[in-house]
């Protein structure tokens, strides 16, 4: 199946002489978004992992149907502020100023084999974070995986870890 016709280019979003690629489409679409979910599982299941961890908030959309299809446990990586209860948290850099991921603290136990899926992957800041954070609570991170990989940002550069990525674009 073509998935790159049913991702929408949105130009010009949020800001100007950015292209944004809008999953909002494939959603749309239960047939495409059954065989985006089914080829991601395909691709992280050699990984072996014993949950899945999605990234708020596009990242919740391809974890949670993949984690049911797997028969895994879900986890989500929050901006800070939003997991109730202790949390394991991890600030990191960006362009300008820093940004916050948090974690529950009993989420993970120690040495289980954890993938992190995402929508995108473009400079690959927000899944280095997440990784680190996960390696924080000594996770075993296996893999992540991505429905869309911006290859022209370098994002896996970043990352010590096998990326899934069904879709890219290089340019
Ligand atoms: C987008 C996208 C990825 C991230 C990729 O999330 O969903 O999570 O950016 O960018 P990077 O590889 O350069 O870090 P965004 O922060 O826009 O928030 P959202 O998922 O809540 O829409
Ligand atoms: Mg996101």
């Amino acid at each position: 199946m073509d998935l790159k016709a049913h991702i929408r280019k949105v130009p010009d979003f949020p800001k100007p002489g950015i292209l944004f690629y809008d999953i909002s489409t494939l959603l749309m679409h239960p047939a495409a978004w059954r065989h985006t979910v089914e080829a991601l599982g395909a691709a992280i299941r050699p990984h072996e992992p014993d949950l899945l961890v999605g990234i708020e908030s596009r990242g919740f959309l391809t974890a949670a149907p993949l984690a049911l299809h797997l028969g895994l446990g879900f986890i989500m990586v929050r901006k800070k502020g939003k997991l109730p209860g202790a949390t394991t948290s991890y600030t990191y850099d960006l362009e300008y100023g820093t940004d916050t991921l948090e974690i529950q603290a009993d989420a993970v136990k120690p040495g289980q084999r954890v993938v992190v899926l995402d929508d995108l992957l473009a400079t690959g800041g927000t899944m280095r974070a997440t990784v680190d954070l996960l390696r924080k609570q000594d996770a075993k991170v296996s893999g992540v995986g991505c429905v869309i990989e911006l290859s022209f940002l370098g994002g896996r550069k970043l990352l010590d870890v096998p990326v899934a990525s069904l879709v890219s674009y290089d340019s």
